[in-house]
């Protein structure tokens, strides 16, 4: 009985200090993002609007806002870190949140309980009916061919890029298979190439400098991440193998000059249409013996892949056809890919507005080229910038830390640390404070 209550009265004492310790962890990290200080007060124009959409938007509530703007708000907005590392694509919520229920699936308790969509099916746990809305959105975007191709989903692009290189390496080769892509090259690549020291193939740099006279396989990301540049293979020659990342090969970040028609191709509605937590990639491979081993590594992996994301992605992918085929010019607002595109130009407009206005950044410059899709010319704005610190700054990365802006560092992509890139896909009011800082940054 006694020993009873001591060991309630310890394990109540034991949570309340365990709560402690996790929101001393959580505020800290708070503290981390939102309240490092600045050393001196950044002359913020404040733009009221914007401040208070921002809170309306993160507290997910309406209110109405003040029309004065206090100096605390100014403070906070000074203060305020903005984190541009990572490529995440919030700046689309807004679309799909006034798209309101057209792109809402509601999954009873009972739905979707097997681990088979269609066993007769190559990709066993392919959804019949997002492989559907795949083909349809190719052929309406005129971007990748699908015809005698196999569709395989994944757990992101990512999971596939994994199962592509095992369904392409040689499973029996004395030594791993180079992989290889141009500098600047996605980060991840080499990381996710070498995290499990594979026995099959291994990272072996930037594809410009590849000599080694052995198979290889070549990763063409098109437009590329982290630069924005189209892409195609560099290194030529016989016994190579190319996988092609088209995950930004959509009309709102370059001009879709023709349908990709390569033997094994990438696309994920991470950068399509905005949906990176839903974590739903798709592969277009010609090759059929490919296409059964990259369906076994998924097998292996992850058993399939989930059906509530792939009907999700379905019904996002479908949202988005449905809008384009029956609008014609006049409502631009819910065609995705034309709403996007006036978003995309704007902000790259604003960016290049700042990096003039402050002296001290260069970007790269793109061709316009004629876009199938939006029937016009258009120029690229990719879903990066890879920005370049100009004069003496040789470390880019540090110094935009200095000024409370996180990005990455060139040397994560085989670059130089004078450049680094800048997501372009965050929200707009993080956006729009990012170009007001960055704009002032003059030493
Ligand atoms: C070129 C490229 N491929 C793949 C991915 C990851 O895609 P997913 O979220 O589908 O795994 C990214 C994400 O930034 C990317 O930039």
């Amino acid at each position: 009985m006694i020993m009873g209550r001591v060991s309630k009265v310890l394990s109540w004492r034991f949570f309340i200090l365990f709560s402690l310790t996790v929101n001393v962890g959580f505020f800290g990290s708070i503290l981390y993002e939102g309240v490092v200080s600045l050393k001196s007060l950044y002359t913020a124009r404040e733009d009221q609007t914007n401040m208070c959409s921002v809170k309306d938007h993160e507290a997910h509530i309406s209110r109405s806002c003040s029309a004065s703007t206090s100096i605390t708000e100014i403070e906070d907005r000074s203060k305020k870190v903005i984190n541009f590392d990572h490529g995440d694509p919030t700046m689309f919520e807004r679309f799909w949140q006034k798209m309101g229920d057209k792109s809402t699936v509601v999954i009873s308790g009972w739905q979707l309980m097997s681990y088979f969509s269609d066993p007769k099916s190559l990709c066993w746990f392919l959804e019949p009916e997002f492989a559907k809305e795949i083909v349809k959105l190719h052929k309406l975007v005129r971007n990748a061919i699908t015809d005698d191709r196999y569709i395989l989903v994944g757990t992101g692009s990512m999971q596939l890029f994994q199962a592509a290189l095992y369904a392409l390496a040689p499973p029996d080769a004395s030594k791993p298979i180079a992989v290889v892509a141009a500098a600047p090259y996605y980060n991840s690549y080499p990381l996710v190439t070498d995290y499990l020291k594979s026995g099959l193939y291994s990272w072996a740099g930037d594809a410009y400098t590849f000599d080694r006279d052995e198979p290889y396989i070549e990763l063409v990301t098109s437009p590329n991440n982290p630069d924005g540049y189209m892409r195609e293979a560099v290194v030529n020659r016989s016994g190579g193998m190319v996988i092609h990342d088209l995950a930004y090969y959509w009309p709102q970040y370059t001009p879709i000059t023709s349908p990709a028609d390569h033997d094994l191709m990438l696309f994920t509605v991470s950068k399509s249409t905005g949906h990176a937590g839903t974590r739903i990639g798709w592969a277009l491979v010609k090759d059929k013996e490919v296409a059964k081993k990259m369906t076994k590594f998924i097998e292996l992996n992850t058993i399939g892949v989930s059906k509530d994301s792939q009907l999700r992605a379905a019904k996002i992918l479908q949202a988005i056809s449905d809008n384009c085929q029956h609008l014609g010019n006049h409502d631009d607002g819910k065609s995705f890919f034309k709403h996007s595109h006036r978003l995309m130009t704007k902000r790259w407009e604003g960016l290049r507005d700042a990096v003039r206005q402050s002296g001290l950044f260069s970007l790269p410059e793109f061709q316009p080229r004629f876009c199938n899709y939006l029937d016009r010319v258009a120029e690229p704005h990719p879903a990066f910038a890879w920005l370049k610190c100009e004069g003496d700054i040789e470390d880019c990365e540090s110094f935009l830390r200095g000024h409370q802006i996180i990005t990455r560092s060139g040397k994560h992509f085989g670059a130089d640390s004078t450049y680094v890139r800048v997501s372009m896909l965050d929200r707009d009011e993080t956006f729009n404070l990012f170009l007001e800082r960055l704009s002032h940054i003059n030493s």
